[in-house]
C-alpha cells in the first residue's frame, strides 16, 4: 500500500510564476516551461518519474466544453498533458489536466468518475467550480480502450497492471501529481490548501470509493453515486435473472415483466403516505405487498422495431448498434411470470438456501431479465446480459470472449462459485469494499454517498450494506446512537426515492439531487454539514417540487397526500435492508 508522501510539498518551491494577482493572464502561466518547473521532482512521489520533455501546454479560449451531458457552455483553460513512468517499469502514463485561467481558479482540484469499464477521459469537469481537473490514460491507453478490452493479454493471462490502475491507482496518482502541479502552476505558497473533490456515479461511484479507501488523505470531499463496488458479486449478479428464468424454465415476454413492475409501482406508491407515482418506501412494499396479487392482470405492448446502442459498458460494444423486432405482446400475467420476478427480487441463494447476494428493490425494472424474441421459433428465449456474461468469461474463466453463449450446466451454485472466484482473485483491486476509512476520516474528508432506490442495475441495498460495514468496522464499541452521530459527521448516505441507475426513472417521477457539488463545497470549505439532501422533482404532477431527502437510516413518510414528509426511524424497514451472506466464508463488506 502507498506511503504518505509529505515530501511532495517540498517540491513546490521551484521557481514558478507568482499568480496571486488576478491580473496574471492565462497566457502568462500556460507555458511548457511553467508546467515543467511545476512538475514534482523525481523521488518526491515515490515510484513516479515525470518526463519533463513530454510536457505540452496550450491555452484554449472560449471552446465548447465536453463536461457532462449536452451542456453548451464555453470554457477557457490551459490544456496540459504530462507523461510519467513508474520507476524501473518502463511503462508510459499520459495525464491531461485542464487549468482554469488564474482569475477563475478557486484553489480546487476536481476528479470526475467514468462509467462501465471506462475511466473519465474528460479533464474539464472541474472548470465550473474554479477547479483544476484531470483525466488519465492509466498506462493502458484508457482514452481509446476500455479496461475490459485490455484485461487479458490472452486466454488465461491477466493484465494486472491495468487491473490495479483501473481499480484505484491511476486516479490516485493523477490526483497526487495534479495537486503538486497545481500549486506550482499558480505559484501558490506551500501552505495553501487545495480543496480536492471527487464526483462520480456507477463505476464512477466505485472509482470514488476506491479513492476514499486507498488515497483517503488526498481528498477533502467525495460524492459517490450508486457505486459499482463489491465487484465480483455485482457483476455476476447481472447473470442472475437469466439463471432464474432457466431454473424455472419460464422465459417471460418482456411486456409481462413490465406489467408486473408497473402494477407493483401502482400498488406500493401509496404505502409511503402520498400517491404520487413514486415508491418512496420500497421497504414497505417488500414487507406489505404480495406480487401474486398481480396474477391475471392483462398486459399489452405494441410491436416494435427497436435500435439498441448497446449497454455502453465497453467502448468497443458501444460503437455498434443492433436493430431488433419484437412482436405485439398481449396476455395476462401468469403465476410463472410472478415467480420469476419474485425469485429475482429475493436474490441469489445457494442450493443449501444460504444467501449469496442481495438484489434490486421490489418495483425496480427487471432489465436484466429481458428475453429475446426469436422469429425462427416464434418464442421468447434466454438473453444473457453482456454486463454479467463478459465478467464471467473474461474475469472468472479468463477467456477472451465478450459473453457467455449459454448457461448449460450452470446452477445457482455455479453463480456463487463465480462470485467467490472473482471475490478472492480481485479482493485488493476491483472489489472496492474496504470498510476502514480511517485515513480519509482522520484527515477531515467528507463523503456524500447516494443511490437511486429503484436502481435496476446496481441494487440500492448494495450501498446500504457498505454503509453498515463502515459503521460497524469503524465504531465497533459505540452505541447505536453514538456511531450514527459520529459517522454522519463525515459520511452521509441517501437513498433517492424512485430513482433509477444514476438518474431519474421514467416509471417513477421522483426527485433527484442536482446540487451535490454546491453542498459538498459548503461542507468542506465552510463547515456547513448537511442533514438532508436537496433534490428536485423533474417530471409528473409534482414537477419542480423540492424534496429535502432523508438521511439514511431514517426513511420518508408523507403526511397524507400533502407536500411534506417526515424522516422516521423504522426498525422493521431497516431490518429489511440488512443482509448477511453465509454462502461465502470470507466476510463480505
Ligand atoms: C525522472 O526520471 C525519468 C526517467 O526515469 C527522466 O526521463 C526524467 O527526465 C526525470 N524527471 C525529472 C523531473 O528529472
Ligand atoms: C472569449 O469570450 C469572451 C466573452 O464573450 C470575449 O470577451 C473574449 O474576447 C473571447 N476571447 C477570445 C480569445 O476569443
Ligand atoms: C490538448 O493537448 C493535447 C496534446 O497536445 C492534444 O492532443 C489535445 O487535442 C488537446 N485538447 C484540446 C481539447 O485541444
Ligand atoms: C408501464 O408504464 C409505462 C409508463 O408509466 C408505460 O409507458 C408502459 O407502457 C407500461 N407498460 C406496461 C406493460 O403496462
Ligand atoms: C419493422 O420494420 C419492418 C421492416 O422494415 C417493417 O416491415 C415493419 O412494419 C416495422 N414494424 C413496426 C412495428 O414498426
Ligand atoms: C388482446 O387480447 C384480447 C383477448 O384475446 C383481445 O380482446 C384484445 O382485443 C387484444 N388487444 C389487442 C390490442 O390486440
Ligand atoms: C480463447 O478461448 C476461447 C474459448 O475457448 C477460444 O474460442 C479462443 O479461440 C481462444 N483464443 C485464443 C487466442 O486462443
Ligand atoms: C453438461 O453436462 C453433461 C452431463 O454431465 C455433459 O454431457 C455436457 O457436455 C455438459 N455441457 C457443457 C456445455 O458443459
Ligand atoms: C473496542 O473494545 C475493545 C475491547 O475493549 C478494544 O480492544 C478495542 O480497542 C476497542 N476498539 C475501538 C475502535 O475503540
Ligand atoms: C432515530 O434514531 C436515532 C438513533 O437512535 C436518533 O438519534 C434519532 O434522533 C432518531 N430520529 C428520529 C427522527 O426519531
Ligand atoms: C436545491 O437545488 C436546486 C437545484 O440546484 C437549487 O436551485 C436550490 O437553491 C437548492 N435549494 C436548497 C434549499 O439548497
Ligand atoms: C391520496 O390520494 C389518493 C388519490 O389520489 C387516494 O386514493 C388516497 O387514499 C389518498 N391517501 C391518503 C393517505 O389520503
Amino acid at each position: 500500500m502507498r506511503q504518505p508522501l509529505f515530501a511532495a510539498a517540498a517540491a513546490l518551491a521551484i521557481t514558478a510564476i507568482a499568480t496571486n494577482s488576478t491580473s496574471t493572464s492565462l497566457a502568462d502561466v500556460c507555458t511548457v516551461s511553467n508546467v515543467q518547473a511545476a512538475l514534482p521532482a523525481n523521488g518526491t512521489l515515490l515510484g513516479i518519474d515525470l518526463i519533463p520533455s513530454a510536457v505540452t501546454a496550450s491555452a484554449l479560449y472560449n471552446v465548447s466544453s465536453g463536461g457532462t451531458g449536452a451542456s453548451t457552455t464555453t470554457t477557457t483553460y490551459c490544456n496540459v498533458t504530462i507523461t510519467y513512468t513508474h520507476t524501473g517499469k518502463g511503462d508510459t502514463v499520459v495525464v491531461k489536466y485542464a487549468f482554469p485561467q488564474p482569475s477563475d481558479f478557486e484553489n480546487r482540484f476536481y476528479v470526475a468518475g467514468g462509467g462501465g469499464f471506462s475511466l473519465s477521459s474528460d479533464a474539464t469537469g472541474g472548470l465550473t467550480y474554479g477547479a483544476v481537473g484531470g483525466a488519465t490514460s492509466a498506462g493502458y491507453d484508457a482514452f481509446d480502450y476500455s479496461y475490459d478490452e485490455v484485461v487479458l493479454y490472452g486466454n488465461g493471462s491477466i493484465n494486472w497492471d491495468a487491473t490495479y490502475m483501473f481499480g484505484y491507482q491511476a486516479l490516485g496518482e493523477m490526483t497526487q501529481v495534479g495537486k503538486v502541479l497545481t500549486a506550482g502552476f499558480y505559484g501558490l505558497s506551500s501552505d495553501t490548501k487545495i480543496y480536492t473533490y471527487y464526483e462520480g456515479c456507477s463505476d464512477g461511484g466505485r472509482e470514488g470509493m476506491s479513492q476514499v479507501q486507498r488515497w483517503g488523505e488526498e481528498y477533502d470531499g467525495a460524492i459517490t453515486g450508486a457505486p459499482a463496488f463489491r465487484f465480483a458479486q455485482q457483476q455476476v449478479h447481472h447473470v442472475f435473472s437469466s439463471m432464474v428464468e432457466q431454473t424455472l424454465d419460464y422465459y417471460p415476454p418482456p411486456c409481462e415483466l413490465d406489467k408486473i413492475v408497473n402494477a407493483t409501482i401502482a400498488a406500493c406508491d401509496p404505502l409511503d403516505g402520498r400517491t404520487d407515482g413514486v415508491i418512496s418506501r420500497t421497504d414497505l412494499c417488500m414487507l406489505n405487498f404480495n406480487l401474486s396479487s398481480i396474477i391475471g392482470e392483462s398486459y399489452y405492448c405494441a410491436a416494435e422495431n427497436s435500435t439498441s446502442l448497446g449497454f455502453g459498458f465497453s467502448k468497443r460494444q458501444a460503437e455498434g448498434s443492433t436493430t431488433s423486432y419484437t412482436p405485439a405482446q398481449n396476455g395476462t400475467v401468469t403465476a410463472e411470470g410472478v415467480a420469476v420476478a419474485q425469485a429475482i427480487y429475493d436474490g441469489l441463494h445457494n442450493s443449501d438456501g444460504d444467501r449469496a447476494y442481495l438484489s434490486w428493490q421490489i418495483g425496480s425494472e427487471l432489465g436484466d431479465a429481458a428475453t429475446e424474441y426469436s422469429s425462427t421459433t416464434g418464442t421468447w428465449e434466454l438473453e444473457i446480459p453482456s454486463t454479467g456474461g463478459e465478467y464471467v468469461t473474461k474475469f472468472v474463466q479468463l477467456l477472451d470472449l465478450d459473453n457467455l453463449s449459454n448457461l448449460d450446466n450452470v446452477t445457482y451454485d455455479t453463480l456463487v462459485e463465480w462470485m467467490n472466484i472473482g471475490f478472492v482473485r480481485y479482493y485488493d483491486s476491483l472489489q472496492t469494499t474496504l470498510p476502514d476509512l480511517t485515513p480519509f476520516q482522520a484527515s477531515g474528508g467528507k463523503l456524500l454517498h447516494y443511490h437511486g432506490e429503484s436502481d435496476p442495475s446496481i441494487p440500492a441495498a448494495s450501498s446500504v450494506h457498505y454503509w453498515q460495514s463502515v459503521r460497524s468496522v469503524m465504531y465497533p464499541n459505540a452505541t447505536a446512537e453514538e456511531s450514527l452521530e459520529a459517522l454522519s459527521d463525515w459520511y452521509q448516505f441517501y437513498l433517492i426515492p424512485g430513482a433509477a441507475h444514476c438518474g431519474t426513472n421514467s416509471l417513477q417521477p421522483g426527485p433527484y439531487p442536482e446540487d451535490n457539488m454546491a453542498i459538498m463545497i459548503d461542507w468542506v470549505e465552510n463547515g456547513v454539514k448537511p442533514s438532508r439532501l436537496n433534490a428536485t422533482v423533474s417530471s409528473g404532477t409534482y414537477e419542480g417540487e423540492t424534496q429535502m431527502l432523508c438521511q439514511w437510516p431514517t426513511r420518508p413518510l408523507w403526511q397524507s397526500n400533502s407536500t411534506t414528509f417526515d424522516c422516521v426511524n423504522d426498525t422493521a424497514s431497516i431490518d429489511s435492508w440488512t443482509y448477511t451472506f453465509p454462502a461465502f466464508k470470507v466476510p463480505v463488506y
